[in-house]
């Protein structure tokens, strides 16, 4: 197989995976959890949503948050859903705005209130205030690879969000699986349209496992030369707005399969496991991610971590 040498995880864990939680999960904890990913080696953070506070509760501590994160070495990304967004976001000392635009025209309405022209209308104002700040600016493509709505989403509409987002400035392009649809054909062929397009522009990729097909979507991505990929630990996540929502792909499970095929994570695989049981902990129910349960290969190391005998 020919794999990237190394790929960039970006940790989304405290804003896709507690958007949609039941409960409020404090600050203090949101920073225990940011604590411990950080002390994993994670560099790359999307911290938290300036959205809201009615649309989405959980998030409401997010300029607090901002203001007592651990800073040396890591990016704090947020994501925001329009101008007021990014301007609570940059007064809040993000590192990174991560703006949404859905590609089909219901997904964008359920979830941000507005038309694909309204929130496009809303870009340049976005970029000339973070580019005034010198903050850098991502662009996410929610529903990218289909939509719970409208079904099959044509390339062309995506490309042409990613192109919108390019000629703003945006550095680095997220496309998002928000829904789970993706195939590892479908992965394969719109990476490789997205790199002959944009040779120059970071493309992330964003997989839900709402149809179980994350982690082989990751490896149909790698193949294609993607080397950055959103993941969360535990595996936790979901649009409140999909039905039947279903996690991110589980950190700890990416730097175990990614570590184990010679691609380098930086991440330390024990210790963003042992984040994984923290999160596990403070939300008090079994995540979706399996390594945190059978724990790494080497038997001994599995038992001290996951605490089970390692003599089958
Ligand atoms: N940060 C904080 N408050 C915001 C905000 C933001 N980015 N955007 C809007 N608001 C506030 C408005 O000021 C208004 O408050 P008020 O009633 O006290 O004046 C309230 O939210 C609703 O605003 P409204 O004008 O009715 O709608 P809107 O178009 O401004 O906002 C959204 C709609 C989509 C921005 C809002 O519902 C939202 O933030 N949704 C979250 C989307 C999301 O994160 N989805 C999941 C991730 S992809
Ligand atoms: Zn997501």
């Amino acid at each position: 197989m020919n794999l990237p040498s190394k790929v960039r995880l970006r940790e989304v864990s405290t804003r896709d995976g507690f958007q949609s939680l039941q409960e409020f999960i404090p600050t203090e904890e949101k920073l225990e959890i940011i604590e411990a990913i950080a002390k994993a080696g994670v560099k790359e953070i999307e911290t938290t949503s300036f959205v809201s506070p009615r649309a989405i509760p959980h998030l409401r501590d997010a300029t607090e948050l901002m203001s007592r994160v651990p800073r040396a070495g890591i990016g704090h990304a947020a994501l925001v859903p329009n101008l007021k967004g990014a301007k609570y976001a940059i007064n809040a000392g993000v590192d990174q705005l991560v703006v949404v635009i859905s590609a089909t025209e219901a997904h964008n309405q359920e979830n941000l209130w507005r038309s694909i022209g309204e929130s496009l209308a809303d870009l340049d104002n976005i970029f000339k205030l973070a580019r005034d700040k010198s903050i850098a600016v991502t662009g996410a493509i929610a529903v990218s690879f289909g939509c719970p709505y409208q079904g099959d989403v044509p390339e062309q509409d995506v490309l042409t969000l990613v192109e919108a987002y390019i000629s703003r400035g945006a550095a680095m392009v997220i496309l998002a699986d928000t829904t789970g649809m993706a195939t590892p054909t479908r992965v394969g062929k719109m990476v490789r349209q997205f790199r002959s397009a944009f040779p120059n522009t970071d493309l992330a990729l964003h997989f839900h496992n709402n149809r179980g097909t994350a982690m082989a979507n990751l490896v149909a991505g790698l193949m294609a030369e993607a080397t950055i990929f959103d993941t969360a630990l535990g595996g936790i996540g979901g649009c409140p707005y999909v039905p039947q929502a279903a996690g991110n792909l589980p950190t700890e499970d990416v730097v175990f399969m990614l570590e184990d095929m010679g691609v380098d994570t930086e991440i330390d695989l024990e210790a963003v496991i042992r984040a994984a049981q923290l999160l596990e902990k403070i939300l008090g129910y079994t995540l979706p991610g399996q390594v945190m349960k059978s724990g790494p290969r080497d038997p001994k190391l599995a038992a001290k971590i996951c605490g089970f005998g390692h003599n089958p």
